[in-house]
């Protein structure tokens, strides 16, 4: 827990860029910005130490708690297996963006992992899951982490940006992303017209940047707790109409893409 890492080449400094240094109870960058470890390792490098009031906050303490009781099951572990299959071993540090409670990054082998999620929740969550991984609470879109630093990148239903991605690879690095395809969880959306479905069907390709595509799909037949905790580990349970609820078969589907640097 809270290992000293020395100077982190992945980890940098929301204000300056520069890389940040990580001792027990700190993270300081050669311009001596600093930032608190928490006692579970974790530091904040959400600019100023807090989120913009238009800012999502990320996934709440409830619907971690959803995921992380759904995932004991191993109902999503083809999915991690097939991610792991796309990043395979990983030869230094991998990055998982919008880590939620930390369940993938148990599933993939690298030398060094990192993980970083707008949730405090989450991020201290995947802390005591992980304790020998590095994780920080920060944005999808604003990554704290140092150029060309990471040998793989990837995100699993979780916004993550390009952009950022091409930033933060080395070059031949790989990334990956796990998306919903056409029929993913069909049985517990609302019922909508067709030309929203339509609308949804194009959202749910691979991103036009994979290389690979790999369509994952299984049925799932749940208990009642498992079916509950699914639905409220999505977007479902606050995003959509009061139609959609949680059902015992569930359709999986979903994309799990890749490709190498940009
Ligand atoms: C559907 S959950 C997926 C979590 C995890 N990857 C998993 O599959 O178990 C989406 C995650 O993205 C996080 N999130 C939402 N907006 C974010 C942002 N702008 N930057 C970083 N993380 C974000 C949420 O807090 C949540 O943990
Ligand atoms: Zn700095």
């Amino acid at each position: 827990m809270g290992t000293d890492i020395g100077d982190s080449t992945v980890f940098a400094c929301p204000h300056c860029t520069m890389p940040l240094h990580l001792s027990q109870h700190e993270a300081r960058c050669e311009n001596n910005h600093l930032f608190d470890r928490s006692r579970h390792g974790y530091i904040n490098l959400v600019v100023g130490g807090r989120l913009a009031a238009t800012t999502t906050s990320g996934d709440t303490a409830e619907s971690l708690r959803s995921r992380r009781e759904f995932f004991a099951t191993g109902s999503y572990a083809p999915i991690a297996s097939a991610l792991a299959d796309a990043l395979r071993e990983i030869p230094g540090a991998v990055l998982d963006v919008g880590c939620g409670e930390g369940y993938y990054l148990t599933h993939i082998s690298a030398t060094e992992k990192y993980g970083i999620d707008i949730s405090k929740k989450a991020v201290e969550m995947a802390s005591k899951l992980l304790p020998d991984a590095h994780f920080a609470v920060a944005s999808a879109f604003r990554l704290p982490i140092v150029d060309h630093s990471c040998a793989a990148v990837y995100s699993v239903f979780a916004p993550h940006s390009f952009e950022e991605y091409a930033r933060v690879l080395k070059p031949g690095g790989t990334w990956a992303t796990v998306t919903p395809g056409p029929f993913h969880l069909q049985q517990m959306r609302p019922k909508r017209d067709k030309s929203i479905d339509e609308r949804e069907e194009r959202r749910s390709e691979p991103p036009t940047q994979a290389q690979h595509a790999e369509r994952i799909q299984f049925e799932l037949e749940l208990s009642p707790s498992s079916a509950n905790n699914l639905f409220y580990m999505t977007p479902l349970a606050w995003q959509t109409a009061a139609d959609a609820s949680p059902t015992a078969q569930v359709s999986v589907d979903v994309w799990v893409s890749s490709g190498t640097s940009f």
